[in-house]
């Protein structure tokens, strides 16, 4: 187990910051090159634990990939060419991979398993079992919805797909799926998620056809292998834009972050809270929007984060929060059941930490109320294996009123491994 101590800043957050590769995106290139036909190259792939799962998974499937540094060659085996793996496929801490990869699995005429850690294997896994089955593809799980999932792919029927839920992973998962499928199959969604996938797969060849709210792809199709560059992920950013934002006087530059639309809802939240935040250069790479940063201290209003908000900011809630602790007049969330089936229960576990700092918070079943004003207590912290825990109760205790240890720290690798250093960089 890995602790971690912060000690409050003494003065303002100075420097420039360049990010690991965009998590979902790394994924949707890894994934996608895999099936493409030819090599390519992608630049700046996550250094994160959970992108390496997906690389770990291709190469059992029989994909060639070497790397070098943050450069990754993957020699594509065509739509249909993975190969049977006879071991248990392991996803690590990844939801994006096993639901995902799913997709994929469910257009080989092969059975695979596929699991992961204690983590993994509590997160719900109907929500992609449901339309792969519906497609035609034979799926069990441990007690009919937790992994390891045991996979039996064929030839798939297109389908016509209402999805309940706001989730990329599983819109993500039907329209791979589709690319296998003799037809055109389409994903609605009650509310926008982010798309990387249909940039992603336009940029390997793919046609894909997206309105209002849905996203169609038509099968069989063909793949070609591209070189790629993946943008800065803004999620890792946002850690550091509200770390600076909460220390008067900070002045700090992102460098290259990607800002698709569907993810950018942050930087607009962020601004409505009154953090001063300048994007000072726009570029596309790979029809992914990208940009640089640049943030300062500001003065903090409050927010509510409710309805279509809720999905566009379900990976950046906890680190909102600590904002909110901060601000004038605090932060509700509404319709964020979904925090509750991620990597953690991240009410529960932003909760216990909060508590543990002397804060006040209403929790609820889909969110919380967290008054502002609040003035976070040194306290000794826990991750609870949760990347995006530990890294947001690092940024609280830049602001507490004495040193703070967290402990599992460690658990930061899954998306970010140089999160500490980068952190220490900028506050000393
Ligand atoms: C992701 C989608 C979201 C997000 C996760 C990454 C993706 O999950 O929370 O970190 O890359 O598609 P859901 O699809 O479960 O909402």
């Amino acid at each position: 187990m890995t602790t971690e101590t912060i000690h409050p800043v003494r003065g303002p957050l100075e420097g420039s910051v360049r990010l690991p590769g965009d998590k979902s995106i790394s994924h949707r290139y890894g994934m996608l090159a895999a099936i493409a036909e030819g090599t390519s190259v992608i630049r700046n792939y996550s250094s994160g634990a959970d992108c390496h799962s997906t690389l770990g998974c291709l190469r059992s499937l029989g994909v060639e990939i070497t790397e070098d540094g943050r450069d990754v060659t993957v020699h594509g085996r065509g739509l249909r060419g993975l190969s049977e793996c006879s071991g248990q496929l392991d996803a690590g801490n990844s939801g994006s991979t096993i639901r995902m990869l799913s997709g994929i699995l469910a257009g080989h005429p092969f059975t695979t398993r596929i699991g992961g850690d204690d983590s993994l294997s509590k997160r719900p896994m109907q929500r992609i079992m449901g339309p792969l089955a519906q497609m035609g593809a034979t799926l069990s799980a441990h007690d009919g919805k937790f992994p390891p999932l045991e996979i039996r792919g064929g030839s798939l029927r297109p389908l016509d797909y209402d999805m309940p839920m706001a989730s990329a992973q599983v819109k993500s998962c039907v329209l791979l799926a589709g690319l296998y499928a003799d037809g055109a199959t389409t994903v609605h969604e009650p509310a926008k998620t982010r798309d990387h996938t249909e940039v992603a797969l336009r940029e390997f060849g793919v046609e894909i056809e997206t309105g209002r709210g849905w996203a169609r792809v038509n099968g069989p199709a063909k793949l070609e292998a591209r070189n790629l560059s993946v943008p800065g992920d803004l999620s890792s950013a946002a850690f550091f834009l509200v770390a600076a934002a909460l220390v008067p006087g900070s002045n700090v530059i992102l460098q290259g972050v990607g800002l698709n639309p569907t993810r950018a809802t942050l930087i607009d939240f962020l601004v409505s809270m009154g953090v001063q935040i300048k994007i000072l250069d726009m570029g596309m790479n790979n029809g992914e929007p990208v940009g640089d940063l640049l943030v300062r201290g500001s003065t903090l209003k409050g927010g509510v984060i409710e309805k279509q908000t809720a999905a566009a900011l379900i990976d950046e809630i906890p680190v909102l929060a600590i904002l909110g602790v901060l601000s004038e007049d605090g932060l509700t969330v509404r319709d964020a059941a979904e925090l509750r089936i991620k990597e953690t229960d991240r009410i529960e576990t932003m909760a216990s930490n909060l508590r543990r700092m002397g804060i006040e918070i209403e929790t609820r079943p889909d969110g919380f109320v967290l008054p502002g004003k609040q003035v976070f207590r040194a306290a000794t912290l826990d991750s609870y294996g949760d990347h995006r825990i530990a890294m947001a109760f690092a940024v609280a205790a830049l602001r507490a009123n004495g040193p703070c240890t967290i402990e599992n720290a460690g658990a930061a690798s899954v998306s970010f491994p140089e999160f500490w250093q980068t952190l220490r960089g900028l506050a000393d």
